[in-house]
């Protein structure tokens, strides 16, 4: 049997089945491990599983035992990943796309709703007690409902994102590496630049990945494109956002509200956030829903299973 070390506490039917088929070794009080664990792990397993908390930077794989030869992701995003160190060492990569889409375009909207209709403000006035009467000007929001939706990355969630927001009737519009063919694009507009995009929508969604490229790439000269009162929202990665100048936005009113799911620092997210009102924040939980956590394990472990076999894991990267 192969040696598998999963580094994060899985959902159980993914343990049951990794289990059966591995020499499983688990992190089982599920603390994030260090570069020197990881390395650690590394000479005692011929393959790791892991999830966007362990980063393995040039340092740590320059440093891992010849006997890894793959590590599966639990999760889509690879930007916690030196591809190219991974690659240098001929340590095969692979990833879990397709299967978090749905669940990820779930708190998309939840958070594009949430943001834009005061959810976070409504509920603590409920829980504080400081509901104390109904009144018309009271808590107005922003309508969602037939609003220009600017999707950044129109990728497997991003075009899920799109398909769920034409249930409120949105404009789609978007910026991508390359425009869609027209049955993926669906009567989305597409915008060459970003800056094109934010001048047009009300309303924007990260969905790109992180690269080195995209790094920031929502800063004070970017926020200085969107229209006035624009709603943003990330469920992406929270190094796509120079968050000193998305919080000086949110405090001017140049942007109405964000609904954001993923922060520069995790856990813990920048503290300025919570006392901003106009916030409406979840822990990065775009993927957590029962069903996709148990897709995603065994997405990763489908590729393990091939790669084991001698044959192409079906989401490779390197
Ligand atoms: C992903 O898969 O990239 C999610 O953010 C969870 O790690």
């Amino acid at each position: 049997m192969f040696q598998l070390s999963i580094t994060r506490n899985l959902v159980d039917p993914v343990i049951q089945r990794a289990q059966k088929s591995y020499d499983l070794w688990l992190n089982r009080d599920d603390h994030i491990m260090s570069g020197e664990e990881l390395i650690a792990r590394s000479f005692q397993s011929d393959a790791l599983m892991i999830c966007h908390s362990e980063i393995l930077s040039a340092e740590v794989v320059a440093q891992f035992s010849d006997r890894l030869k793959i590590v599966a992701n639990y999760s889509v995003g690879v930007d916690h990943c030196d591809l190219d160190a991974l690659k240098a060492r001929g340590i095969v990569v692979t990833n879990t796309p397709d299967v978090l889409s749905d669940a990820t375009a779930e708190i998309a909207l939840l958070l594009l709703l949430g943001a834009s209709r005061r959810a976070f403000e409504g509920d603590q006035m409920l829980r504080l007690g400081t509901w104390t009467h109904w009144a018309p000007v009271e808590m107005n929001g922003i309508q969602v409902t037939g609003k220009k939706l600017g999707i950044v990355g129109m990728g497997r969630v991003g075009q899920v994102v799109a398909q769920r927001a034409r249930g409120f009737d949105m404009e789609i519009h978007y910026s991508n590496r390359s425009r869609l063919p027209a049955e993926l694009e669906k009567g989305a507009i597409y915008h060459e630049s970003v800056e094109s995009l934010f001048n047009t929508v009300d309303m924007i969604s990260l969905n790109c990945p992180a690269t080195p490229e995209s790094e920031n790439m929502i800063n004070a000269e970017s926020i200085g494109w969107m229209r006035d009162g624009v709603v943003f929202v990330n469920t992406a990665r929270g190094k796509l956002v120079d968050e000193g100048a998305l919080i000086k936005a949110l405090q001017s009113g140049k942007i109405a509200a964000a609904g954001l799911d993923v922060f520069q620092t995790e856990p813990g997210g920048n503290p300025a956030f919570a006392t901003l009102p106009n916030v409406f924040m979840l822990p990065h939980l775009g993927s957590s829903t029962r069903e996709t956590r148990k897709a995603m394990g065994d997405r990763a472990l489908d590729n393990l299973d091939a790669f084991f076999a001698g044959e192409a894991p079906r989401d490779r990267l390197v």
